[in-house]
């Protein structure tokens, strides 16, 4: 994988199956200035065509995932251009990536950078991180899924102490939120969430797709329309080798080979 100026990328795990992709601007806490965000979403798209990659993980540093977008960069914009340009509308390809994407987060979690690894299908922090949506401090408030994403995973409770404060939540808060779903000493988060990366890589890349897909639905529709979504997309299983390949496999005590068929 190509280095870039302000992500570095390679292939990670005993297999090289997962993508671990790390934000690099230091000097800005990895500030999620437009070309930093631009690298990382062609990355994406990379990882997300290499068949031999079967789940991403994006970390940042031990100081800090990501301090927010990049408020030096923000500081000249106005209505007409942030409008008519689409302003962080960009962002949203790290939710469109059809492999698992873990978040890896040590440090800074604030604004975008919560934001975006609440756009990440799971998140593993270190046991120093903390999240926040610092905006209100700078006349600004959230505008990457810090109120809708936030909102649906905590409830409306901390969102708005969260969102109308700034006040940082720590990584146990986190977790006790369901924000993340484990806290690790900070050296090992990356570690285990390229551990988790390489479980997921063993499974069908097919049905992993569909899994993914049906779980995001979750957050964009009724229980009853995502609940016929699953069931369709349960009944789409029956018509692939893997899922054939997975129940033989069962029967017969031994280890599934898929074909992604
Ligand atoms: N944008 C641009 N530069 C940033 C930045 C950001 N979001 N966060 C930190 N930096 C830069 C600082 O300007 C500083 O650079 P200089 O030395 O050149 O001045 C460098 O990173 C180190 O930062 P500090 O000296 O401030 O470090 P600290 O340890 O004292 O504080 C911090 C760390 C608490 C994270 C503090 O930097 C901070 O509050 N950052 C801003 C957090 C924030 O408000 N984020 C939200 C941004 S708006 C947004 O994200 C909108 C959205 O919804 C998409």
């Amino acid at each position: 994988v190509r280095p870039t100026e302000m992500i570095l990328s390679e292939k990670a795990g005993s297999k090289q199956n997962v993508g671990l992709i790390k934000l690099n601007r230091p000097k800005a806490l990895n500030a999620l200035c437009d070309q930093l965000m631009k690298e990382l979403s062609q990355t994406l798209d990379e990882m997300d065509k290499d068949e031999k990659i079967g789940a991403i993980v994006i970390t940042g540093s031990e100081r800090a995932f990501a301090a927010g977008a990049d408020i030096k960069e923000m500081i000249p914009l106005e209505y007409p251009n942030t409008f008519l340009g689409g302003f962080l509308e960009h962002w949203t390809k790290v939710t469109e990536v059809r492999k698992p994407v873990v978040a890896a987060v040590n440090g800074f979690a604030l604004g975008g950078g919560c934001e975006l690894a609440l756009m990440c299908d799971i998140i593993y922090a270190g046991d120093k991180a903390q999240f926040g949506q610092p905006e209100i401090n700078i006349g600004t408030i959230p505008g990457a899924g810090g109120s809708q994403r936030l909102a649906r995973v905590v409830g409306k409770s901390l969102t708005m102490e969260m969102v109308l404060t700034g006040n940082r939540i720590t990584a146990q808060e986190a977790k006790d939120a369901g924000i993340v779903s484990k806290v690790f000493p900070a050296d090992q988060v990356v570690n285990e969430a390229i551990k988790l990366g390489e479980k997921i890589a063993e499974q069908s890349p097919l049905i992993t797709a569909m899994a993914k897909e049906v779980v995001n639905r979750a957050y964009e529709t009724t229980l009853s329309e995502g609940l016929k979504v699953e069931r369709r997309m349960f009944h789409s299983t029956f018509a692939t080798k893997d899922r054939k390949e997975g129940m033989t496999a069962f029967s017969e005590k031994r280890t599934p080979k898929w074909s992604s068929k």
